[in-house]
């Protein structure tokens, strides 16, 4: 196998209860990647569609992931060619940044006889987060990687679990087309967080994977709740509270920001509800003259995959 064309997906991050923690993998909406093996050694963006994003490899995101992939085999041969059609648009809070490195180290792994499993995949990946966002979070590279729900439990040493996935969970993801990258979204956030916010956000966040393996769909909905991070960073946000509110209003089981944002997800049980949020949300959004997508999406349960 010399070539390979990937399905690089989109992802959303915190899930409300899990800031850097939480995150689950979307159907249908992500980038297309190729990467192939060069008889030129070295990592090499040659491509780029759809965005305008650094050609050089310690500029790109996937670039550095890879290099970062190769250094840890001590892989000074190998020779890697990377083209990317992005789809997702930077600083959405999709995790457009995540794509590029999960796709981009996920395909290596295969052209290169998988060296490494998918969890020890991440790590790599991270380091295109870094470049990103000046912060190497996984919790859009996990999911992007191994699919479904995926949770974070340390970062030090490097501890990810794939979690279960209810069977009839969708995603209404609104993205207004305002930028707010990752790297200025975190600098409206505190350092410090009260103990009695944080006994509310890690009870959540426990209610929300209890949610997740027993199927709960109300539980999920009542644990979609971020006392700390979204009173900060929602004002970033245009229509927020109305959003959020009108997607409940119409059967979603929660909403919050997805990611950084400026994209707001809703959780809802059932295809037909999901539908029905993104018909409420748009009446919302539509007034503002802002540009928005909306995409209603399962959970991907896969990850990266190849495109045959
Ligand atoms: N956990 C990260 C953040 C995700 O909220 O900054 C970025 O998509």
């Amino acid at each position: 196998m010399k070539s390979l064309k990937v399905f690089a997906p989109a992802t959303v991050a915190n899930l409300s209860c899990g800031f850097d923690v939480l995150g689950c993998c979307l159907e249908g909406v992500g980038d297309e990647m190729r990467i192939s093996l060069s008889d030129t050694s070295g990592v090499r963006i040659t491509k780029i569609e759809g965005a305008d994003l650094p050609l050089a490899t310690n500029k790109n995101v996937a670039g550095v992931a890879v290099v970062a992939m190769l250094e840890a085999l001590n892989d000074t041969s190998t020779g890697i060619d990377i083209e990317i059609y992005k789809k997702i648009k930077a600083g959405s809070g999709i995790g457009s940044s995540a794509a590029s490195s999960a796709g981009a180290v996920w395909a290596t792994n295969q052209l290169l006889g998988k060296p490494f499993t998918p969890k020890q995949l991440v790590k790599f990946a991270m380091e295109g987060e870094r470049l990103a966002s000046g912060n190497a979070h996984a919790d859009n590279v996990a999911p992007a990687l191994l699919g479904g729900f995926t949770l974070v439990r340390s970062y030090a040493p490097l501890d990810v679990l794939k979690l279960n996935t209810p069977k009839n969970l969708y995603m209404t993801i609104i993205h207004p087309q305002i930028e707010v990258k990752t790297a200025d979204s975190r600098k409206v956030i505190k350092s410090n967080v009260p103990l009695n916010k944080a006994v509310t956000q890690w009870g959540n966040l426990g209610g929300f994977i209890t949610g997740l393996f027993t199927s709960d769909y109300e539980l999920l909905g009542r644990s979609l709740d971020d006392v700390i991070i979204e009173p900060l960073r929602s004002i970033l946000i245009p229509k927020f509270k109305e959003v959020k509110a009108i997607a409940i209003k119409n059967g979603a089981l929660g909403a919050g920001i997805s990611g950084s944002g400026p994209s707001i997800f809703a959780m809802s049980k059932g295809k037909e509800t999901a539908s029905k949020v993104a018909k409420a949300i748009e009446k919302v959004y539509t007034p503002t003259g802002i540009t928005f997508d909306i995409h209603v999406a399962a959970i991907n349960a896969k990850g990266v995959s190849e495109i045959i």
